[in-house]
């Protein structure tokens, strides 16, 4: 490459902006480009003639970077001279390609063409991707318990642009509100994505979680369901062992109550067969039924409170 052909490009560069597209026969369209980082990426463009087509040379073909005066790859082919990023290539003419593709290729370009009909440059994007790798679900804690702490966290990485992370539990229920996401570039512009879901009492039944990795535009790129294992710990029944609790003191009372009503019916039915009783034993057979009848009661009540005390303790 010698310094009269750069001399010669980059004064083909500084006359760009002096084309004006209404005196040209056609025009130089081309599609945003998007590519996947490492990955070549197609710049697919055409002519589009405003009249009757007619067979059209290319002379010379220049890009350069939106805000930039040197161009970043031009090409006079049948000089075999080109310059600039060795990357890029003319595909087939018009359309180009550009091979291991990076991050910082991402951004608005100028193309240009000259040919035997005129000269004619237009404006295109070039978006660049990567996509995450599958997401992993770990906890802080080392062993999750029913009606316990949890912290999950769903982490993705090497993904560009920047992506999202959507939680879902066993019945499909969206937790993405309570969760919140942190997001992180590196030095090679990929992104890490860490989602952190907190519960102060998780509920074995909402299990297992799902979390969903998503990209720019909102489309799923990854999955992954939880395989923690959440405990039902002893010291802490499920609510269906409560519930048993609460009928056996029901029962307790119930059945303390019957046998306190019984014994008082035996004492009166007693009572009776005694006639006529002396003043001093009416009084003592009404307060013996009385006091065992109480005593029963009670029992029964405290029993009761007893068994929900117990079971309050293991909450
Ligand atoms: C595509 O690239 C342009 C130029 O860098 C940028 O402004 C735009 O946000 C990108 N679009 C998407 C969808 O990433
Ligand atoms: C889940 O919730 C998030 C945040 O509110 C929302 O952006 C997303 O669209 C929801 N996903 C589904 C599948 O409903």
């Amino acid at each position: 490459m010698t310094s009269a052909t750069l001399l010669f490009l980059v004064l083909i560069l500084l006359s760009v902006p002096d084309v004006k597209s209404s005196e040209s026969l056609f025009k130089l369209k081309c599609q945003p480009a998007v590519g996947v980082i490492g990955q070549t990426t197609h710049i697919s463009c055409s002519i589009e003639f405003y009249t009757k087509p007619k067979p059209v040379v290319i002379n010379t073909v220049a890009l350069t970077r939106s805000g930039e005066k040197k161009s970043c790859f031009a090409i006079r082919p049948f000089e075999n001279k080109r310059i600039g990023d060795s990357r890029f290539e003319v595909e087939k003419e018009p359309s180009l390609q550009l091979h291991n593709t990076a991050i910082s290729d991402e951004g608005e370009y100028r193309y240009y063409i000259r040919t035997n009909l005129g000269q004619e440059q237009v404006r295109f994007t070039i978006n660049v991707t990567a996509k995450y790798s599958n997401p992993i679900i770990t906890s802080v804690q080392k062993e999750i318990v029913n009606d316990g702490a949890a912290d999950l966290y769903c982490s993705a990485s090497g993904g560009y642009p920047a992506g999202t992370i959507h939680w879902f539990d066993q019945s499909n229920t969206n937790w993405t509100k309570s969760a919140t996401l942190q997001s992180t570039q590196g030095n090679d512009g990929l992104f890490s994505l860490s989602s952190k879901l907190s519960f102060q009492k998780i509920d074995s039944l909402w299990a297992p979680f799902r979390c969903v990795v998503l990209n720019n535009r909102y489309e799923e790129e990854g999955g992954t369901t939880s395989t923690l294992e959440i405990k039902d710990n002893w010291d802490n029944p499920p609510s269906s062992s409560s519930t048993v609790n609460n009928g056996i003191a029901g029962v307790v009372v119930i059945g303390s109550l019957i046998v306190g009503l019984l014994i008082v019916l035996l004492f009166k039915r007693r009572r009776n067969q005694h006639i006529p009783p002396t003043s001093d034993g009416t009084v003592k057979n009404n307060i013996a039924p009385c006091v065992v009848f109480i005593g029963s009661v009670i029992v029964g009540v405290l029993t009761a409170v007893l068994f929900k005390q117990r079971r309050d303790q293991r909450k």
